[in-house]
């Protein structure tokens, strides 16, 4: 089986200025990725302003109520309005900084579809979680969640990224194999629910991704791109990843 199309995502967290979006527009501009869907995810404030033809638009976050009284909150239509076609839902730092639960998770996951957005779910363990062994036990807990909500059929309309915390944004990445393991675990869970729906899902690999090592993780056959945190605010390097998901 051909693999699926590569998607390769730069997570700005909340990191950025204007500088850096007038960079990465002209280096993303001047770039043809024929092969690969490229998609940029900066905080809010720049998303009006990177609306582009050269590159998808994502955002880091949406609310999971659809509109009203929630003072400080973005909904998912809004996003797609501003041209997003994509968000990250469940990232590790939102879980832990704002306590989003699984079913906060899945509720967001289950908004942004209906909004007509992808929803890029994000799961991945601890370092105490991997050290007892229960990597995969605790990741099907997080799908399972997502899965109850929505259903398998719509896992059709998202994107899903491994992220092992340990890994993120402290330079010790998950080898290709651990990475390439815990990937193929999440195809074969959903495959007991639909197998075609489980092979067609595109899953990312995160966690301390470089131009350096996006290679070999990208040429592993469960792994089909990444959620690239802080080597996507160098375009340059950036540039570089996209090329290797592209070869
Ligand atoms: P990192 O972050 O590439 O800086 O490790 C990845 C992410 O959190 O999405």
């Amino acid at each position: 089986m051909s693999k699926r199309r590569p998607l390769v995502a730069g997570n700005w967290k909340m990191n950025g200025s204007l500088a850096l979006v007038d960079e990465m527009k002209s280096a993303l501009e001047a770039s043809e990725f024929a092969n690969t869907d490229v998609l940029v995810c900066p905080p809010f404030p720049y998303l009006g302003s990177l609306a582009s033809d050269g590159f998808i638009l994502g955002a880091q976050n949406h609310s999971k109520f659809d509109a009203g009284a929630h003072t400080g909150e973005t909904s998912a239509a809004m996003l797609k309005e501003f041209g997003c076609r994509y968000v990250i839902v469940g990232h590790s730092e939102r879980r832990e900084d704002n306590n989003e639960s699984n079913l906060d998770v899945a509720e967001k996951v289950e908004t942004a579809i209906n909004a007509g957005l992808i929803p890029i779910l994000c799961v991945g363990e601890s370092e105490q979680t991997r050290d007892a062994g229960k990597e995969n036990e605790f990741i099907a807990e997080q799908l399972d969640a997502v899965l109850k909500l929505i259903g398998i059929a719509n896992v059709a309309k998202i994107v899903i990224a491994y992220e092992p915390i340990w890994a993120i944004g402290t330079g010790k990445t998950a080898s290709p194999e651990q990475a390439q393991a815990v990937h193929e675990f999440i195809r074969s869970h959903l495959t007991k629910e639909n197998a075609d729906v489980a092979a067609s899902v595109q899953i990312l690999y995160g966690g301390s991704v470089k131009a350096s090592n996006a290679a070999t993780l990208f040429s592993q056959p469960d792994i089909d791109g990444g959620l690239i945190g802080g080597a996507s605010l160098n375009a340059e390097e950036f540039l570089a990843i996209c090329q290797a998901a592209n070869a």
